[in-house]
């Protein structure tokens, strides 16, 4: 029997707190074990990484990864060993796959579906739609409805093919609701309507029978208005027959904004909706500078995270963000703020590898 939730937790703040004491000790945080020092208590076999953790109970354990990190060897090696699935962090978007209208472009997504086949991980395709990073000749042409509707069902259909049995889960709608729960206005909504949606998800299942198809977005961990309208929305989905089978949560905290309030209630309310959820770009930043108290708080959101999916049975796995502080969008997007990896900038684990490791040992053992 694995132990209740708080105990478990409770535990984990210990492990967590007493890592970043022996850092403090050491004198500086960058000397927490390095990337593949052993932390299973059994020393005779080598460590088992967090995926082959993660995979024990039934999940992948992953990270994004963007085209021009996989020249860094260092981190494409780490990439490889330490996790089971990638998701492109900006390969497989429509900017890059149809550049121009009609003309597909699957270099960017072909470069990490082979680093992935090569090193064993599998794949989340990201993204079908969305109302960022849409080539120019998209996003600044006037369409009609019928138009528009073309190029979606003809982008879905290729993307899709191309990627047939190479990626396990698409996500295929992503960031389609505002924070108040109504739809955001993006250029499919504006001229097709909210029927685009259901179009998007029917179109993906007819070129490619098995895949998962997702819906995905930020800042819906916490029960709200903006979860309640995707819970809506899929169970209307599910009513009407559309097929959707997973809801995709990115989970970009930050920790000044506190920990999403019901995370755990939220992922079992969609579980319960007949769909599977997963965390797909897990990062959690801070006001930098970080110190002692941020990373050991920072380590106990990662350890909450991943036991919250742990405890659901349909919460499927968990993709970092990128794992390190050496490749991150944080600091780009959110000037003054980072360290919002498990790994930092020289690849060395921080507090909130332990944290994870610790959930995923501890559910490993369980089941
Ligand atoms: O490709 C150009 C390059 O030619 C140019 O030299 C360079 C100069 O800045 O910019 C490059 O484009 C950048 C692109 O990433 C590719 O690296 C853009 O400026 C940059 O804005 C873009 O950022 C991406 C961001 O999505 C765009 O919103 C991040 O890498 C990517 O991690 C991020 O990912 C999103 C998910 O798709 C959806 N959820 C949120 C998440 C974080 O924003």
């Amino acid at each position: 029997m694995r132990a209740s939730a708080p105990a478990r937790r409770i535990r984990t703040r210990s492990a967590v707190v007493a890592a970043a004491a022996a850092a403090a000790l050491l004198g500086s945080l960058a000397s927490v074990p390095a990337a593949h020092a052993d932390s299973d208590s059994d020393r005779r076999r080598p460590a088992r990484t967090l995926h082959e953790l993660a995979r024990e109970s039934g999940r992948y354990f992953g990270s994004a990864v963007d085209n021009p990190e996989l020249a860094d060897t260092e981190f494409a090696e780490l990439l490889g060993t330490e996790f089971g699935q990638t998701t492109p962090g900006n390969g497989m978007k429509w900017y890059a796959t149809e550049p121009e209208r009609g003309v597909f472009d699957f270099t960017a997504g072909d470069e990490i579906v082979d680093y992935a086949k090569a090193n064993g991980l599998k794949v989340r395709g990201h993204t079908l739609l969305w109302h960022s990073q849409l080539p120019a000749w998209l996003s600044e042409g006037t369409w009609t409805k019928a138009e528009l509707r073309s190029i979606l069902k003809n982008h879905i259909t290729q993307v899709v093919k191309h990627y047939k049995g190479k990626v396990f889960a698409w996500d295929v709608a992503n960031e389609i609701m505002n924070e108040d729960g109504t739809y955001r206005e993006n250029i499919f909504y504006k001229v097709i309507g909210p029927g685009y949606i259901a179009d998007a998800l029917r179109w993906a299942r007819a070129a490619d029978p098995k895949v998962k198809l997702y819906l995905n977005d930020y800042n819906v961990e916490a029960l709200g208005p903006k979860s309640d309208a995707y819970y809506t929305l899929i169970k209307q989905l599910k009513k009407d027959r559309v097929p959707i089978d997973g809801f995709g949560l990115q989970a970009h905290l930050a920790l000044q904004y506190g920990f999403p309030g019901g995370y755990e209630e939220n992922l079992r309310r969609f579980a319960d909706l007949g769909v599977d959820v997963s965390i797909t770009e897990l990062d959690i930043r801070m006001q930098l500078p970080a110190d002692e108290a941020k990373l050991a708080e920072q380590a106990d959101w990662y350890g909450r995270v991943t036991e919250g999916c742990l405890e659901v049975r349909r919460c499927v796995g968990i993709t970092l963000w990128g794992y390190t502080d050496r490749h991150s969008w944080i600091p780009d997007f959110f000037p003054g703020e980072g360290a919002a990896l498990p790994w930092d900038e020289n690849l060395r684990h921080k507090p909130a590898y332990d944290a994870i490791r610790e959930e995923l040992a501890e559910a490993a053992e369980d089941d």
